[in-house]
């Protein structure tokens, strides 16, 4: 499910690296009145001036979230402490009568998508009917780091939204903080070392330059309160 041509590179202790013309947007959480997250919202188009391009990774630029050179300024370590695990390695499994949820936990981006009606690790035990099967399935999806995967029991595949290969900058109203790096739709990402990552639909790399998951997001920037402008 690889997106052909496009690919991210993350550099020795500098910006990702986006070639290919990758498609960039930036994306909130949409909350209801009680705060939970229950849609993406696209913001707006982002265009950025040349084909290939570099996004911010140390959480200082002062163009985000396109990379201006400060990292080398402020010194800026980015070591990739994620394991070099593929994901069912990571993750672990919940099984119900018609779906399962596979849950790495390591990959948390703080979307809360997961927490609305119940809870997904609750609700996957509960989803039989086609309305209750479609609404896990949604909710799940929208998840941006991948962290939660649902499965078909029968058929031990994943059920997986229709995203285009596309990169979004995420905004967290609901928390006021700014977010990860939204890559969608299986675009391959590179270590600095040349090692690729598994091919995911959805994953969320860090550019608040906190993450202990390096380069993955792991949260940390709701609890640094990260801002992007
Ligand atoms: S952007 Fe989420 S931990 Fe850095």
């Amino acid at each position: 499910m690889a997106a052909t041509g496009m690919k991210i590179t993350v550099s020795k202790n500098g910006p990702y690296l986006v070639r290919g013309q990758v498609p960039l947007s930036r994306q909130a959480i949409g909350a209801n009145s009680e705060g939970d997250s229950i849609d993406w919202v696209e913001i707006e188009t982002i265009v950025p001036e040349t084909p290939a391009y570099k996004l911010c990774r140390c959480g200082h630029s002062a163009n985000k979230p396109f990379c201006d050179g400060t990292h080398v300024r402020i010194g800026f370590v980015g070591d990739e402490t994620a394991r070099r695990q593929p994901y069912a390695a990571l993750a672990q499994e919940i099984d119900g009568p018609t779906l399962a949820l596979t849950d790495a936990q390591s990959l948390c981006a703080f979307a809360r998508f997961c927490d609305r009606d119940g809870q997904v690790w609750n609700t996957v035990s509960q989803a039989t009917t086609a309305p209750e099967r479609a609404a896990f399935v949604r909710q799940v999806g929208q998840c941006p780091s991948g962290r939660l995967v649902a499965w078909d029991y029968q058929t031990r595949a994943p059920v997986e939204p229709d995203l285009p290969p596309s990169i979004a900058i995420v905004e967290d109203p609901q928390q006021g903080v700014a977010g990860p790096i939204w890559v969608r739709g299986g675009i391959p990402i590179e270590s600095a070392d040349g090692t690729p990552y598994e091919v995911r639909n959805r994953v969320t790399l860090c550019r608040c330059g906190q993450s202990k998951n390096k380069p993955f997001c792991d949260g940390t920037h709701a609890a640094i309160g990260f801002q992007d402008r």
